[in-house]
């Protein structure tokens, strides 16, 4: 079989564009890998190597794995960069060009819609809601068996963080279902990869593909609930203050006329998924992680145990946790929820003494910058001690991007942080998790990191087990 590309390595020190020829791909090992999981096809040198750049079928990508770098590109030259066409491909059927999706103008004007829902205050008000959902979970997990089952982890915490979404940005709305929502995002999700391979070999979007029929009815179902929600709420007469709120009462600034429906259904839709998916993923690893690590999670347990009150009533008991806060950071740098960030250049950008030419698409490879050889001692190794306030202030910022940087930064990072800790804080006190297979799932792209196979795991309370 002919190579088709070439994984090409800047290496540090070199002017990055005289590359060495590391190593060659051929076509059907790409595909099956990247069909497989996208992190498997991903050039190894990027987890030792500042900057890589690969050619694929004539399209060169570059991946940029320091901090330095990362920050001139995201932050300093942010203006240069758009949306890369291949995750285009895979989200913009369901989430249209909404606050994920778009660009320019469009996207500072939903931006500046929807931040007041996430100033610090109002994230504090969430709290008695995360609370809740979290208590709801405990309540199920002790009704079904007392004595303890095995349970699928991720779809109970997809449950919950769906509960809290529903509570937080629409107000509770009871039509919205998470056990048929969650099947659509599953089969949405499971197709995604896929349309990032097709898009990546320049295929038309009409070239069918397996899954796009169950796709394609995921898309209608989600968009049509969440076309209900809005319907439902316009039906009631007043906006309401969440949100969906904010999202209704939005203007143009230029026009003053309201966001269209479809910007309304784009927006929505892209906060109930990418609010919930992605916190859920974080709570589910945590609770694997800590199964192979139990004095870890001993040192967890007894901080909750000393929590001076419970954070369904003193929204700032969540702050007594600084280790809790240390696990979750440290498990979200081995097994980051959104793996990988990614960008086309509209202009020329400079990283370094290279240049990398607009039309180009510039990646950066979130899971492997986290166990980047020349960032991270024994990056493999699991150790919250390196998010100890000292050391993480030694660390540059950069080194370290669960919820991205710069003007894209995740406007959800500190309600997901605090969602977190309340829903560990009130799981893990009352119950023991413990793996049903030893080895640890493989994480698998699928836009977001996912366990290989599931989560299950044999769920005892602790005054029993
Ligand atoms: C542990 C949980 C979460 C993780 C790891 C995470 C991660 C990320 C990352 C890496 C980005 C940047 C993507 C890019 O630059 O291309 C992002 C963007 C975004 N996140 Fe999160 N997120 C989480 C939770 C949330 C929550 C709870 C919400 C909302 C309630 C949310 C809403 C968004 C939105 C709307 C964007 C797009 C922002 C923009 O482009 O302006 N995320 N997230």
């Amino acid at each position: 079989m002919p190579a088709v590309g070439t994984f090409r390595v800047c290496e540090p020190g070199r002017l990055p564009f005289a590359e060495a020829v590391a190593e060659a791909v051929t076509l059907p090992s790409v595909l099956v890998t990247m069909l497989s999981s996208l992190i498997e096809a991903w050039p190894r040198q990027i987890y030792t190597q500042p900057l890589v750049t690969t050619r694929f079928l004539g399209q060169r990508t570059t991946y940029v794995c320091d901090p330095g770098h990362i920050r001139s590109l995201m932050v300093d030259q942010a203006e240069a960069l758009e949306r890369e066409p291949f995750m285009l491909r895979a989200l913009a059927p369901a989430l249209g060009s909404g606050i994920l999706t778009a660009d320019g103008s469009h996207w500072r004007r939903q931006r500046k819609a929807a931040t007041p829902m996430f100033r610090p205050d109002r994230v504090q008000s969430f709290v008695p809601a995360m609370a809740r959902a979290a208590a709801a979970t405990r309540a199920r997990w002790l009704a079904d068996d007392p004595a303890g089952a095995e349970r699928d982890i991720l779809r109970a915490m997809m449950r919950t963080t769906f509960d809290v979404i529903v509570a937080t940005m629409v107000s509770g709305d009871p039509h919205l279902e998470v056990e048929p929502f969650g099947r659509a995002m599953d089969a949405y999700l499971g197709q995604t990869s896929w349309k990032i391979a097709l898009e990546m070999l320049r295929a038309p979007t009409w070239v069918p593909h397996p899954g796009a029929r169950a796709g394609a009815a995921a898309v209608r179902y989600l968009r049509g609930e969440v076309a209900r929600t809005i319907a439902r709420r316009r039906a009631r007469g007043e906006p309401g203050s969440d949100l969906l709120g904010l999202l209704l009462q939005a203007r143009d600034p230029e026009t003053g006329q309201p966001l269209p429906e479809a910007s309304l259904i784009d927006n929505l839709l892209t906060f109930v998924s990418a609010g919930h998916e992605t916190t859920a993923l974080a709570l589910a690893w945590t609770f694997r992680v800590l199964a192979e690590h139990p004095e870890v999670e001993r040192r967890v347990v007894a901080e909750m145990a000393c929590l001076r009150a419970d954070p369904a009533a003193d929204p700032e008991a969540v702050d007594q946790l600084p280790y809790t806060r240390q696990v979750l950071l440290e498990v979200m740098r081995l097994y980051p929820p959104a793996p990988l960030i990614v960008r086309r250049t509209r202009a020329p950008v400079r990283l370094g003494d290279a240049i990398v030419p607009a039309g180009q698409s510039v990646h950066v490879p979130v899971y492997a910058l986290h166990r980047h050889a020349l960032l991270w001692d024994r990056p493999e190794v699991f150790d919250p001690d390196r998010f100890a306030p000292e050391r993480a202030a030694a660390r540059d910022r950069y080194a370290y991007l669960p919820f991205g940087a710069g003007p894209r930064v995740c406007i959800g990072m500190s309600l997901a942080l605090t969602e977190c800790l309340v829903i560990l804080a009130t799981l893990l006190p009352a119950f023991r998790l413990r793996p049903v297979t030893a080895a640890m799932p493989s994480a698998q792209f699928r836009v977001t990191l996912r366990p290989k196979g599931g989560l299950t795991m044999r769920v005892a309370p602790r005054h029993v087990a």
